[in-house]
């Protein structure tokens, strides 16, 4: 019995991936050229799967590689023990990492630890106990930083960097901190980088010439898969997994998905599920509807808790903002059609909305970060 071919919520590679041919070369092509790139998108467009297929394809070149996310840190020197750790655990073998790391961080007194892991193994970990005041952080942070060009040169190896969800960066210590990765990484000729992003107003914003990483290489914007490229890639993996795809039944899944990959590959996935389940041959447009219908109502409570935050201002402007597809929704026309208030008390409910992480501009048009959340507000609110 074939599993199921949709994958969501994590990072897919190979089989689950769908094109992103162009960027996959790009991004490959300036990492080996030792570029600086940005890659810029909302959440869930394929940032870290695009990221983590070029990686491993560089891998299989003899590059070393290192990702690293940044978001999941908990303070700066969470961060720089993270990133030490992955840099110092790159393609070394267990034996040599302590010597290694000795070699490697000599004036930062590291402390090094093996950890037992829940498998057996151990976990090697390193802690930076002695690094207390922003001094000694600073100082710890430029060789931190440093170490990539350290370790391409020892190894004589190529080497590509990726630090994930970037933008987290700036919650660590301000300014100082992407001075000093600026002025460490631009010296390496032999190692690439890629800083991916989620937030793009904040990524934008980190380029721009009064700050350190302005022009400080190609910038990246990932946009949506192309709806008939994504469209047949579904109904493909549907035929070869047992599954006859209704006509239009790809298109309908990606239309309703908002073209979001992760949204796109959820709706499938479910579908799919439903489908084996019923032990069903074929899956048409009636079947897609009822299991976004379970989907809604399975997700009722937590959608019914986010409506609940927002203020009465609020929901009428996502309303409005469901109803007209995103567009127009400042215009005089639009404001009385929904019986919304003036533009000024609009704007600052978009602007709410968007700080919240609900909505997104997405060109001129506002739409709906979460396309399960959009069709829930479209028929179960009022
Ligand atoms: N190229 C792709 N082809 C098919 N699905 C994809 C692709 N890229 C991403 N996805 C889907 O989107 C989800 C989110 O992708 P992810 O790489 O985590 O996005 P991001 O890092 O931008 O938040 C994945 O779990 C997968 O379901
Ligand atoms: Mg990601």
């Amino acid at each position: 019995m074939a599993d199921n071919p949709f994958v969501y919520g994590e990072i897919v590679t190979a089989a689950a991936f769908a094109d992103r041919e162009i960027e996959r070369d790009r991004l490959s092509r300036d990492l080996l050229a030792g570029q600086k790139v940005f890659l810029i998108s909302p959440r869930r467009y394929g940032k870290s799967s695009l990221v983590r297929h070029v990686l491993r394809g560089l891998a299989k070149q003899g590059v070393l590689t290192v990702e690293v996310t940044v978001a999941s840190s908990s303070s700066y020197v969470g961060f720089l023990e993270a990133y030490a750790r992955a840099l110092l655990l790159a393609d070394t073998p267990a034996g040599r990492l302590r010597q290694w790391t000795s070699d490697l961080l000599r004036s930062v007194r590291p402390e090094v630890r093996f950890e037992a892991a829940p498998t057996g193994a151990s976990r090697f970990a390193i802690a930076f106990p002695s690094a207390q005041s922003d001094r000694d952080i600073t100082r710890l942070a430029n060789e931190v930083f440093a170490l990539p060009g350290r370790i391409a040169a020892a190894r004589k190896r190529r080497m590509a960097v990726a630090l994930d969800e970037f933008q987290a960066i700036a919650s660590f210590n301000g300014g100082s901190i992407e001075h000093a990765l600026r002025a460490a990484v631009q010296d390496q000729r032999q190692v690439g980088y890629v800083f991916a992003g989620s937030e793009p107003s904040l990524m934008e914003r980190m380029l721009t010439s009064k700050r350190p990483f302005y022009k400080a290489g190609p910038v990246m914007r990932l946009e949506k898969i192309h709806q008939d490229d994504f469209a047949s890639f579904l109904e493909g993996r549907f035929a070869g997994s047992g599954i006859r795809p209704e006509a239009g039944l790809g298109a309908a899944i990606v239309e309703l998905a908002g073209n979001v990959p992760y949204d796109v590959q959820r709706l499938a996935h479910e579908l799919w599920d439903d489908m084996r389940a019923a032990g069903r041959k074929t899956a048409t447009l009636d079947d897609l509807h009822a299991t976004l219908s379970r989907l809604l109502q399975e997700h009722g409570p937590m959608f019914e808790e986010a409506w609940q935050r927002l203020t009465l201002a609020q929901r009428a402007t996502l309303r409005a903002l469901v109803l007209e597809q995103g567009r127009e929704v400042l215009s005089a026309d639009v404001r009385a059609r929904h019986r919304l208030a003036g533009a000024s008390s609009v704007q600052s409910s978009l602007a709410g909305l968007v700080k919240a992480d609900l909505v997104t501009k997405d060109g001129p048009r506002y739409t709906m970060v979460d396309s399960l959340l959009r069709e829930w507000v479209a028929r179960q609110t009022y």
